[in-house]
C-alpha cells in the first residue's frame, strides 16, 4: 500500500475496508481526504451533502448582522450559502488543495458574492485574524479533527474573535454502540463516479475510521481516501467550552445521518 509518507490511520482500518486494502496490495494509493490527492474525492461528495446546512444557515440568519468566520471551510460547502446570505465571509482552511477548490468555485460565482469572500490558509487551533465576527461556524463535525490541546486552542482563538453578542456554531456527532462495528454506504456523484464508503467504530474507540473506495476498478492504481474522526459527545464538548470561558446557549438536535449517528448543533456564546 502506498501512503506517500502521509500520516494515515492504518492502525484503525479493519473489517471489509482492511480486506479490500489487503487485496489491492501495492495498487492501493492511500491519501488523506483533504490533501492534494484526496481533496477532489471529498469535494465531489461534499457537493451533494446538504446535511446540517439548512439548520446552520437559519441560525446564522438569526444572529446580529456582521461578518461570519467559516472555520475548516473545505471547498466551501458552507461558505457558499453563507455568502448567499449577503454577509462578509472569511473562510479559514488548513489545506491548500481545499482552498484551491474553493477559489475555483468562487471564480464561477457572481462578482458581488465573490467580493464578500476572504480566504485564509490557517490552523483553526491557533489563529489571529485581527477582526471580530458576529458568528463563527465550524461545520461537519470538523472539531473531531482536533485533539484535546488543539480544541483548547480553538476555543481560545474563537473567544478572541467573537464580537459582543456573537455566536459560535459547531456541530458534533456521537455514536451509539448498537449494531455492527462497520457500516457501508454507497454514493453516486454528479460527476458520474460511484464510491463505497466504510466507517469503522467499536464502542471504546477514540475515533471512527472512514475509508472511501471507488465502487469499481480495473487494472492499475486505486486511490483510497482515508480520514479518522474522533467521537466527541456534546456533553464532553460542553464541559470543555465551559472551562474555556464559553457557554452553550442552546443545543439543537440535527436530523440523523445514519441509524447510529446522533448529530447536535451547539450554539455557543462568551460566558458572562
Ligand atoms: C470534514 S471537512 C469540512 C469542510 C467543510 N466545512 C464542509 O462542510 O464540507 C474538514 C476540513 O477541515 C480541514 N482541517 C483539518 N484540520 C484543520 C485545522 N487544524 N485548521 C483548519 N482546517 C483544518 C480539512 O482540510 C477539511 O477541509
Amino acid at each position: 500500500m502506498r501512503t506517500d509518507g502521509i500520516a494515515l490511520p492504518e492502525a484503525g482500518i479493519a473489517g471489509r475496508a482492511a480486506t479490500l486494502l489487503a487485496e489491492l496490495g501495492e495498487r492501493a494509493e492511500c491519501c488523506s481526504l483533504y490533501d492534494e490527492d484526496g481533496s477532489s474525492i471529498y469535494h465531489e461528495l461534499a457537493q451533494q451533502d446538504h446535511h446540517e446546512v439548512r439548520e446552520l444557515i437559519s441560525l446564522v440568519r438569526g444572529t446580529a448582522p456582521g461578518p461570519v468566520l467559516d472555520l475548516a471551510a473545505g471547498s466551501g460547502r458552507l461558505t457558499m450559502p453563507l455568502l448567499a446570505l449577503g454577509r462578509e465571509v472569511t473562510a479559514l482552511e488548513l489545506s491548500p488543495s481545499m482552498l484551491d477548490l474553493l477559489r475555483e468555485r468562487l471564480g464561477k460565482a457572481p462578482a458581488g458574492l465573490r467580493g464578500r469572500a476572504t480566504l485564509v490558509q490557517g490552523d483553526m487551533s491557533d489563529f489571529a485574524l485581527g477582526s471580530a465576527f458576529a458568528c463563527v461556524v465550524l461545520a461537519t463535525t470538523s472539531i473531531s479533527l482536533l485533539d484535546e490541546t488543539g480544541r483548547a486552542g480553538l476555543y481560545a482563538s474563537v473567544r478572541r474573535h467573537l464580537a459582543p453578542g456573537g455566536r459560535f456554531l459547531l456541530t458534533t456527532v456521537d455514536l451509539d454502540g448498537s449494531g455492527p462495528a462497520e457500516r457501508e454506504l454507497n454514493f453516486s456523484t454528479a460527476a458520474g463516479n460511484d464510491y463505497r464508503m466504510f466507517e469503522y467504530w467499536e464502542p471504546g474507540m477514540e475515533a471512527r475510521v472512514v475509508s472511501i473506495f471507488p465502487a469499481r476498478y480495473d487494472e492499475g492504481p486505486v486511490r483510497v481516501g482515508l480520514t479518522s474522526i474522533r467521537v466527541l459527545p456534546a456533553d464532553r464538548l460542553e464541559a470543555e467550552l465551559n472551562a474555556s470561558g464559553l457557554r452553550v446557549a442552546a443545543r439543537h438536535p440535527l436530523p440523523p445521518v445514519g441509524e447510529r449517528h446522533h448529530s447536535t448543533l451547539l450554539e455557543v456564546e462568551v460566558a458572562a
